[in-house]
């Protein structure tokens, strides 16, 4: 097979080179991106008077058809192209012959690469952000299903104090809001267009850049060709961006495992997300939610390919840079399906009330709640810290709760202490105690789940 471009050449390349180098493995997926690229450039070569209108619209009319084989898979790919911009200009030319060997005035791959990466990135951007929004919402509908129900929040994993179940549901809100904001920041910096910033060095041709961001919805044009032909900063970026959510639901998933688990019985998983084991007849594993903590381990990986395939690349392109796809597809590949499984769960799942009711009482949950009882009535917060942890050692002592000292006592402990105590101790009083913004008692709770309610019904 000749060379493609093969003019300076005296050998053929090796097949062990092709093979080696070839990247339409793995970039055939942009190809949707790099005919919406083309077509923009020459509709902008066109308006310059770099090629004719008629030129134009056979160029499009073609490049649409090439796009439509590629998706009914009724186009061949071959190795001895290297990637999907090379068999779309190829096709092109075999088709319309030296019409088609016009569409590459003024561009050189480098650009063209980096601008399909980032209209791809956009598209993908766009993607997640619907798909976090419907996790956003599985959880705000957990907070419903799950009204009124109190659970031990706990630090270090030793019980701590006593939240509402909606308060866990809307922290994960929070976190894939957080997220979703992310993305929508980096997404400024993916929309900016590198087109026409040519192989390294811009053009001497007239042609204009403008135009082509505006078509191809681009906010701004990169001002610096140097800078954008290497700058893969917003990959970096992106992958940060999944990992963190990955990262999120790994957390989701760790903390669900453990409440499935007998020693906690906080929640029963729908039989359509567990699975069975080979030997034990009895198991209901959460193979999901492992699977989803598991994914992280991929999705966290392409952070440091990225950041180690960058850090040593003089400007502008350097081959190198062909191996970003792998990193930034393998995250996305990883994460989106753990997005899209994610809803089901959350909303499937069902917390075991009466197995955390019946343990609501253990572990001194309303500890808290009588230090504050104290500051409230004049005790110097580290004082009470100490008397209400001595009433613990008691009661640890004794087997009994805090509630069950009588009172008599609790005045021994504190002469402060009067009747009113009764109202900040046991579980659900100290949960009901909880009244500052941003907590996890019924009054901020229901406040912020009516607020999320308004922020997600839109978007
Ligand atoms: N296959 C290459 C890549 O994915 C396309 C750009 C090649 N540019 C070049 N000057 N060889 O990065």
């Amino acid at each position: 097979m000749a060379k493609a471009w093969g003019g300076r050449f005296h050998q053929v390349t090796d097949p062990r080179v092709e093979a080696f180098t070839e990247s339409i493995s793995f970039d055939r997926r942009l190809y949707a991106v790099d005919i919406r690229g083309s077509m923009a450039h020459a509709t902008m070569l066109a308006h310059c008077g770099l090629i004719t209108a008629e030129e134009r619209d056979q160029i499009c009319a073609h490049l649409d058809q090439i796009g439509e084989e590629i998706a009914a898979g009724s186009f061949e790919f071959r190795q001895d192209l290297e990637d999907i911009h090379m068999h779309i200009e190829n096709a092109l030319i075999t088709r319309i012959g030296d019409v088609g060997r016009k569409l590459h005035t003024g561009r050189s791959r480098n650009d063209q690469v980096s601008t399909d990466l980032k209209l791809y990135t956009r598209d993908a951007i766009d993607d997640l952000d619907g798909l976090l929004l419907e996790l956003q919402r599985a959880f705000l509908e957990r907070c419903e299903l799950d009204a009124g129900v109190i659970m031990p929040g706990y630090t270090h994993l030793q019980r701590a104090q006593p939240v509402l179940a909606a308060h866990y549901w809307l922290a994960y809100v929070e976190k894939f809001q957080r997220d979703r904001e992310r993305l929508a920041d980096c997404r400024k910096r993916v929309n900016v267009s590198p087109l026409g910033a040519a192989a390294l060095a811009g053009t001497s041709l007239p042609i204009d850049r403008e135009l082509t961001a505006r078509l191809l919805g681009f906010d701004a044009v990169a001002a610096n060709s140097l800078d954008v032909s290497s700058d893969r900063d917003y990959l970096v970026e992106f992958v940060f961006c999944l990992s963190l959510i990955s990262t999120h639901l790994s957390t989701w998933a760790e903390e669900w495992i453990l409440w499935f688990t007998t020693e906690f019985s906080f929640l029963r998983l729908p039989d359509a997300y567990t699975t069975g084991s080979s030997i034990m007849p009895q198991k209901r594993n959460p193979d999901v939610l492992e699977l989803i903590r598991g994914r992280t381990a991929r999705v966290v990986a392409a952070v440091p390919q990225l950041l180690v395939l960058l850090k040593s690349l003089p400007m502008a392109y350097n081959r190198d840079l062909q191996e970003d796809k792998l990193g930034m597809f393998g995250a996305l590949d990883a994460l989106r399906p753990c997005l899209e499984l994610a809803p089901a769960i959350i909303v499937g799942a069902e917390l075991r009330r009466e197995k955390i009711e019946a343990r609501l009482e253990d572990g001194f949950l309303d500890a808290t709640a009588l230090m504050e009882y104290l500051i409230r009535k004049g005790v110097p917060m580290r004082t009470g810290h100490e008397t209400v942890g001595r009433l613990v050692a008691h009661c640890e002592a004794r087997g009994c709760r805090l509630a069950d000292v009588p009172m008599a006592e609790l005045r021994e402990a504190c002469s402060l202490i009067s009747e009113d105590v009764l109202q900040v101790l046991g579980t659900v009083n100290a949960n009901r105690a909880l009244q500052s913004f941003g907590s996890g008692g019924e009054r901020s709770v229901s406040g912020q789940v009516l607020a999320w309610k308004e922020r997600l019904r839109g978007s």
